[in-house]
């Protein structure tokens, strides 16, 4: 039987629907079950997630608040269906890396080698990375690496924001879990989705912001700077980079 808008509305009537409250519907399902964290002071900007709490059975958010450690987050990455990218891919690209590092580096999304490797940054822009990270005493056991999008976009093409907006619970959810002391974000893709700012990442890099989320004891500094892929093609860039990178071993110094 086709419903038509006559019968909708006696619908509405019939079951006590008799006054309308707002003109856009709210899916009160989808409302979060219980209030988010209050946001904490920021040491200088706030920034973080929309709160996973609430959120609809089947979904990315709801999928990835079920992880309970590593391990679930990447068997649900790699049995997660949301995004047509991944069909294209060879490999989910989870991380590398020590989880249990201080520092936790998040780039933009698995290109051709790191696709073939199942490993992130293992390309040409890994290799400048590894001495980035070398200029500041770390590498892969003292620091831990993950991307936005953990499959290859063909082409090498830059993920869109939908493709970034879709995985994002399940990097927030990746933060929780690894909960490092510092975080690094490489590129404006990674940038301005973890930090939910619009800036390019001229302007986000070089600053200390406070990521928070509802499954984190506290706060994370979090700092972005260029990616190396970037610093490839623009190597008078480096320079900025290498003082956001002092400016992550000045905290890393510091730090207990
Ligand atoms: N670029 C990224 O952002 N991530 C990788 O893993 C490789 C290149």
């Amino acid at each position: 039987m086709d419903l038509t808008l006559p019968d909708l509305l006696r619908w509405y009537l019939d079951s006590g629907v008799d006054e309308t409250i707002g003109d856009v519907p709210v899916d009160r399902f989808a409302a979060p079950a219980r209030p988010a964290a209050p946001s904490p002071v920021p040491a200088e900007v706030p920034a973080g997630p929309p709160p996973q709490t609430g959120a609809i059975p089947g979904t990315a958010a709801h999928i990835a608040a079920e992880c309970r450690d590593l391990a679930e987050l990447r068997a649900a990455l790699e049995a997660f269906d949301g995004l047509p990218v991944k069909r294209t891919a060879m490999s989910t690209v989870f991380a590398d890396g020590n989880p249990e590092a201080a520092v936790m580096l998040i780039g933009e999304a698995p290109g051709q080698e790191e696709d073939r490797q199942g490993l992130p940054f293992v390309g040409k822009s890994g290799k400048l990375l590894d001495r980035m990270l070398a200029s500041i005493g770390l590498d892969r056991t003292s620091a831990y690496i993950t991307n936005v999008l953990p499959w290859r976009p063909l082409e090498n093409r830059k993920p869109t924001p939908d493709e970034v907006a879709i995985c994002l619970p399940f990097v927030a959810r990746h933060i929780e879990l690894v909960d490092p002391k510092i975080l690094i974000l490489l590129g404006s893709a990674s940038a301005s989705a973890i930090l939910a700012r619009h800036e390019g990442i001229g302007r986000l890099r070089g600053r200390w912001f406070d990521y928070a989320s509802p499954g984190l004891p506290r706060p994370i500094p979090a700092i972005a700077t260029f990616h190396p892929a970037y610093l490839l093609r623009t190597p008078e860039a480096k320079r900025g980079s290498w003082r956001d990178l002092l400016m992550v071993k000045k905290r890393l110094d510091a730090a207990p």
